[in-house]
């Protein structure tokens, strides 16, 4: 089972995307209550570009936000990866570590098994030095996986790509070193 996967964990498995991803992908990032901590839901153009993103960082790098399906059901559940982020900021460049799942999959600990599991990926076959991570000071749960996979807080900024009337724009920048 593993053989199809690039990694796992006890339960969940880590692949490249391909194009039958998207579906479930764009019917994930339409659910309002997954998509509350970003500026908007995604259109189908978008959640296309991402998955292409996706896979030309995967070429590129050798790592993207990893597609995750339930090793026991091959069930796609959502993202948990690492992305290169190249935004104006004091920090970039710089690898960060991201998760979106599926709201049916919540509340399993299935983030912060994959997450570990990333890591674990990002120091052993990457060999980076550190790994960062991103949220919106107001997304406390996706904060509460940073802290339970060891990272810890290192800045408050203002996100440059978010409009500075949008509450999402106050972002919390998470660090954890090799
Ligand atoms: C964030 C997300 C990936 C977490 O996935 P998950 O598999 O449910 O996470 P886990 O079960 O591993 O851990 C969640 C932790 O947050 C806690 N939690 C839940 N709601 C919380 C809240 N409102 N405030 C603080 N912590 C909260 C849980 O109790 C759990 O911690 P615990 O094990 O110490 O009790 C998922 O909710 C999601 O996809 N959200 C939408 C997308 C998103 O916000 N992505 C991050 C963008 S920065």
């Amino acid at each position: 089972m593993l053989n199809s996967y690039l990694f796992a964990s006890s339960r969940l498995g880590f692949r490249n995307w391909t194009s039958k991803d998207v579906d479930h992908l764009h019917l994930m990032c339409t659910d309002k209550e997954v998509m509350e901590f970003f500026p908007d839901i995604w259109s189908l153009n978008q959640t296309d570009q991402f998955v292409k993103r996706m896979q030309q960082s995967f070429v590129d790098n050798g790592y993207c936000y990893f597609a995750v399906d339930i090793l026991k059901s091959k069930k796609f559940i959502g993202f948990i990866g690492l992305s290169l982020q190249t935004f104006e900021a004091e920090f970039t460049p710089c690898i960060d570590i991201g998760w979106r799942l599926k709201k049916s999959a919540w509340d399993n600990g299935f983030a912060t098994e994959g997450a570990k599991a990333c890591l674990n990926f990002a120091f052993k076959k990457l060999n980076l030095k550190s790994v960062v991570a991103i949220a919106p000071a107001l997304n406390q749960k996706s904060q509460q996986v940073m802290k339970k996979i060891g990272m810890t807080e290192q800045a408050t900024f203002l996100h440059p790509a978010i409009e500075d009337d949008n509450p999402l724009k106050k972002c919390v920048l998470y660090e954890i070193f090799n």
